[in-house]
């Protein structure tokens, strides 16, 4: 059995404090090259179902945004119609990527004041727009790299998503594969820069750190990385942020950093309450994961303890098995999504268990390795 003491996972270091409440999250903006085609997959692969549009027909004459949802998962792909504007310059640099990060709040305003105030960097003052289905009120601040927060305050709105978006309803409707909601969200930072962004997360927005690894625990013979994770308030926002740490070789975070051109969220983990039902209906629609060596299954109950599933079924699909204090989690990670290796997605099924994984990292570095090799980045 491994040694979980150092995990202290129910209890918050620091105190999440009161002036950002956070209501969850609202949704994930992507920038990328195509959101029309970009959109199909997400559709047809992972089962999310058509919300909302804007583009030429809506009156946006310079960008395209396709809003799809999944449950609580809200996900907008934005794509620039024209040459030479912002949204381009940030696709050339970084490739496909996460801009936004949208928060949900009851008040946007004084989220940006108070955020401001504790030392954020505007990115957008606070304003207020409309439609025929009411008023929504937003505001951003800049987090690591070139990535945002906005604020969302939609409680006068009725809407398919924001002003200036009608519904998308087309007949096209691939069934959902059980994905509920954003369970955390990763962040790459350049070396040196994670605890900068601890700091940003715990002073500017309140949060607080609920886990930290070291290098040791998460090291293969090649890479390594260090961790640490900050949560609100109500805990239903957490971001881990990474940075590299000393390996014999380049560390993934490394590549991600190089490919992406700077920091950046490196994976979405999406919750799911049946994750073997759910990893099967991906694997059949074509959603790649990254393989793990059958022999990871040889001692696995001897390593994790009893679990409810069947460990036949989690070989065959490549699922992972980690345990804390509290219980399990199993989880998987997909290849990147898109043509660099950046951002990729994470399935994860909680049992009980309020940490990320350090258990199943050796196991995942190992895998994520041997792509490196492949690609001639290690
Ligand atoms: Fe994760």
């Amino acid at each position: 059995m491994k040694d979980n003491t150092s995990l202290k996972l129910d209890k918050i270091v620091g105190d999440a404090e009161d002036f950002l409440p956070i209501l969850g999250t609202d949704y994930v903006e992507f920038y990328v090259s195509n959101a029309k085609q970009i959109a199909h997959y997400f559709q047809s692969a992972w089962g999310f179902q058509p919300v909302a549009y804007k583009g030429l027909e809506t009156g946006s004459k310079d960008q395209v945004s396709y809003v799809l949802q999944q449950d609580k998962i809200r996900f907008v792909l934005t794509s620039p119609l024209q040459e030479g504007g912002e949204i381009n310059r940030h696709i050339d640099k970084h490739g496909d990527g996460v801009k936004v990060m949208a928060l949900w709040v009851d008040d946007a305003k004084k989220s940006w004041e108070e955020t401001t105030k504790r030392g954020a960097k505007s990115f957008l003052e606070p304003e207020t727009i409309e439609d025929d289905h009411g008023t929504v009120v937003r505001s951003g601040i800049h987090t690591y790299g070139e990535t945002v927060h906005i604020f969302i305050e939609r409680k006068n709105y009725k809407g398919a998503f924001l002003p200036g978006f009608q519904e998308w309803n087309p007949t096209y409707r691939p069934k959902p594969a059980g994905l509920k909601y954003i369970d955390h969200t990763v962040g790459n930072v350049d070396w040196g820069q994670m605890n900068k962004w601890i700091e940003f997360y715990r002073d500017v927005l309140g949060f607080g750190q609920i886990i930290s690894f070291d290098d040791k625990d998460i090291s293969t013979e090649y890479s390594a990385l260090m961790s640490k994770v900050m949560a609100n308030g109500n805990g239903r926002i957490k971001f881990p942020i990474n940075e590299p740490a000393e390996g014999k070789r380049k560390s993934q975070i490394e590549e991600y950093i190089e490919f992406y051109n700077g920091a950046g969220v490196q994976h979405l983990a999406l919750a799911t309450d049946d994750i073997i039902k759910t990893v099967r209906e991906l694997q059949s629609r074509g959603v790649e994961f990254l393989t793990i060596p059958t022999t990871y299954y040889d001692d696995l109950i001897e390593r994790v303890g009893p679990i409810d599933e069947d460990v036949e079924s989690l070989k065959e699909l490549g699922i992972l098995v980690d345990v804390d204090d509290e219980g399990y989690l199993l989880q998987l990670f997909t290849k990147p999504l898109g043509v660099r290796p950046t951002i990729f997605i994470e399935i994860i099924q909680r049992k009980g268990a309020k940490s990320f994984g350090k258990g199943t990292f050796k196991a995942l570095f190992e895998a994520i390795e041997r792509e490196q090799a492949l690609r001639g980045t290690l």
